[in-house]
């Protein structure tokens, strides 16, 4: 027997990649339904072999479904992820309304599957923002062997992060760069995408940081250890999918850079692509459709006594968001509703 799986937001960046992931790692789903909002009422989805039409989440009835998987905003989950959860279907949400609710786990499961257990309270499960997802999987295993201090990470996120209308508007004002017929001016971003960086993701808190630095700081001290200090800078870039980040790290022991090259090659989820040469490195283009955080560029920082520096690159709508939600329908399944 397996589980009546509930994907909200089937639609979306995230929601059709959930589906593909469900699929791939042949989740053992009994039953499916794929919700969208009315707008899209109808609107064919791929499942596998399959094509299912989205119905409408507003009029959904969640009584006697298993795990409902979430991609559809802050906004909406407040409305219908309580009532999800009040039905008895478990929610694993992508959005940051539960992140930091201290009765709701958040789970990266290569990290801290074990905090799984605390989903009973509220029948909730929350999924990490995609740049701190990537970082904490090559975080974890370093901590472990030489207790980090510190992190500065500065990220370069791809437009795909910002859901399907950031894919489009980059798409767009590409296309009119090399063909200016009408103007494309920013919507989705706060200055033009195409050919440009933008050091702004989320909007700006009272400390001069973004929302989004703010996240990887309070998101990586609930994951893995909140002595660890965090300090980020988030800057969207011209990519379509794939998250890069520069992480410098200052640990309380001596790491030597061949140990942690060692440490992450045998961590899971991280895959080490690391060759001092020309193109010995991954970038944002190889990691798409994958489900590894790629580590590359790992070297001792000289500049402090226990430091080292690395390149962290991942698919933000796999391990950023889908295939972590789905790593966390596995281990709910596995540790508590025990199906399938
Ligand atoms: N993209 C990433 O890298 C990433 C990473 C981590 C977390 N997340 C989070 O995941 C969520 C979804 O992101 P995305 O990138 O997939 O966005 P997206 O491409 O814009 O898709 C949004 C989805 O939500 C649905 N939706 C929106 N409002 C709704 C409502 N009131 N009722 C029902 N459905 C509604 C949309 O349905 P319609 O098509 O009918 O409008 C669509 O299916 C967001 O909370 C985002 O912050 C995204």
């Amino acid at each position: 027997m397996g589980y009546r799986v509930v994907v909200a937001g089937a639609t979306g960046n995230v929601g059709r990649e959930m589906l593909n992931i469900l699929a791939e790692r042949q989740f053992p789903v009994d039953e499916i339904a794929v919700l969208a909002s009315r707008r899209s009422l109808g609107t064919e989805v791929s499942f596998g072999d399959r094509t299912l039409k989205t119905t409408d989440l507003d009029t959904f009835d969640f009584t006697g479904w298993d795990i409902a998987l979430f991609a559809i905003g802050s906004d909406a989950t407040k409305k219908y992820a309580p009532i999800a959860a009040k039905a008895g279907c478990v929610v694993i949400d992508n959005s940051s309304l539960y992140r930091y609710d201290p009765d709701v786990p958040l789970i990266v499961p290569e990290v801290n599957a074990h905090a799984i257990h605390g989903y009973s309270k509220k029948n909730i499960i929350a999924n990490p923002n995609c740049s701190t997802a990537q970082m904490v999987v090559a975080l974890k295993p370093l901590h472990d062997r030489a207790r980090i201090k510190r992190v500065v990470v500065s990220t370069y996120q791809s437009v795909s992060g910002a859901g399907k209308e950031g894919m489009d508007e980059l798409w767009d004002q590409t296309k009119a760069v090399y063909n200016p017929v009408s103007e494309v001016p920013p919507a989705k971003f706060q200055k033009q995408i195409a050919f440009n960086v933008i050091p702004q993701i989320d909007d700006f808190m009272e400390d001069g940081s973004t929302k989004e630095e703010w996240k990887m700081v309070v998101e990586t001290k609930k994951i893995i250890d909140p002595s660890i200090k965090v300090t980020a800078t988030c800057v969207r870039v011209p990519v379509f999918v794939g998250h890069s980040e520069a992480i410098n790290i200052e640990f309380e022991d001596f790491l030597d850079e061949d140990e942690a090259r060692d440490i992450l090659r045998e961590a899971p989820g991280v895959m080490v692509i690391d060759k001092r040469e020309p193109g010995g490195y991954v970038s944002p283009i190889e990691c798409v459709g994958d489900y590894a955080t790629f580590i590359s560029r790992i070297r001792q920082d000289s500049t402090i006594d226990n430091g080292i520096n690395l390149w962290c690159v991942s698919d933000n709508l796999r391990k950023g968001a889908a295939l972590n939600a789905v790593q966390i329908a596995e281990v709910l399944g596995r540790e508590a509703l025990k199906k399938g």
